[in-house]
């Protein structure tokens, strides 16, 4: 693939839980809930590598037998979960889980069909940011195809002056095509995913892949 030279901007999580976990999302058979309870548990690892940059602080605090200083998240960032409607619900359960303290906004963007061009229905971010610099995004979608939908939500960010390093991109399944895509626009931003698979077939689905994961996950499969 032709992003050899950002390797270190793509961060592909080799684990024996997530791999267990790819095949039960891969398996047409795979019914709503499980489907929905593996992407759960893969996003979780994920989550876990990807706010490995969130700055911390010490403060000193009392264990029942001493004082001791100690980390806590710093509490002049802030961190923004933006899941991208509809398929990246099924991750952002477990995001706010880990981080109860992250605002979520929900970036609505759909792909048309015929132009897999991104169509945008919905944000919520406000129009300014106190501190951009120290503002932390974690972007989840467990699909990254043609990486049109994730360059247009990447831009709502960087639009408000978040640098780039500060914002990382989750998704479970990602494809040659969109990593290229996404690090030709955005060199910095880091991926984050659980595997990169063979190619984009004719029609924008990602090959092996797993199907349509907003329809997957919703149970919208007819
Ligand atoms: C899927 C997926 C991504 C997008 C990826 O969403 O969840 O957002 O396609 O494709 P791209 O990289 O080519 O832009 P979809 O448009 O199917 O919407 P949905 O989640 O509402 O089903
Ligand atoms: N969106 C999906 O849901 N699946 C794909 O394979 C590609 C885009």
């Amino acid at each position: 693939m032709k992003s050899e030279s950002l390797a270190e901007n793509l961060h592909v999580i080799n684990h024996p839980v997530i791999l267990h976990n790819l095949t039960i999302l891969r398996d047409k058979n795979t019914p709503s809930e499980l489907f929905r309870n593996a992407a759960g548990r893969i996003a979780q690892v994920l989550l876990i590598k990807a706010t490995d940059n969130i700055p911390l602080e010490t403060v000193s605090i009392e264990t029942p037998l001493v004082e001791t200083l100690s980390s806590i998240i710093d509490s002049k960032t802030e961190i923004i979960i933006a899941p991208i409607l509809r398929a990246g619900l099924a991750l952002s359960g477990m995001a706010s889980d880990l981080i109860p303290t992250a605002r979520i906004h929900h970036i609505g963007l759909y792909r048309d069909e015929t132009t897999l061009k991104p169509v945008s229905y919905y944000n919520n971010l406000p129009v300014k940011l106190n501190n951009p610099y120290s503002t932390y995004v974690y972007l989840l979608d467990p699909m990254l195809a043609t990486g049109g939908s994730a360059v247009a939500a990447i831009r709502l960010f960087t639009d408000l002056n978040i640098p780039q390093n500060n914002i990382r991109f989750i998704s479970l399944i990602s494809a040659p095509e969109g990593i290229d895509r996404l690090h030709s626009v955005f060199p910095d931003v880091k991926i984050v995913t659980a595997c990169v698979d063979k190619a984009l077939n004719d029609v924008g689905y990602i090959l092996p892949g797993l199907g349509d994961a907003g329809d997957r996950t919703f149970n919208t499969v007819y």
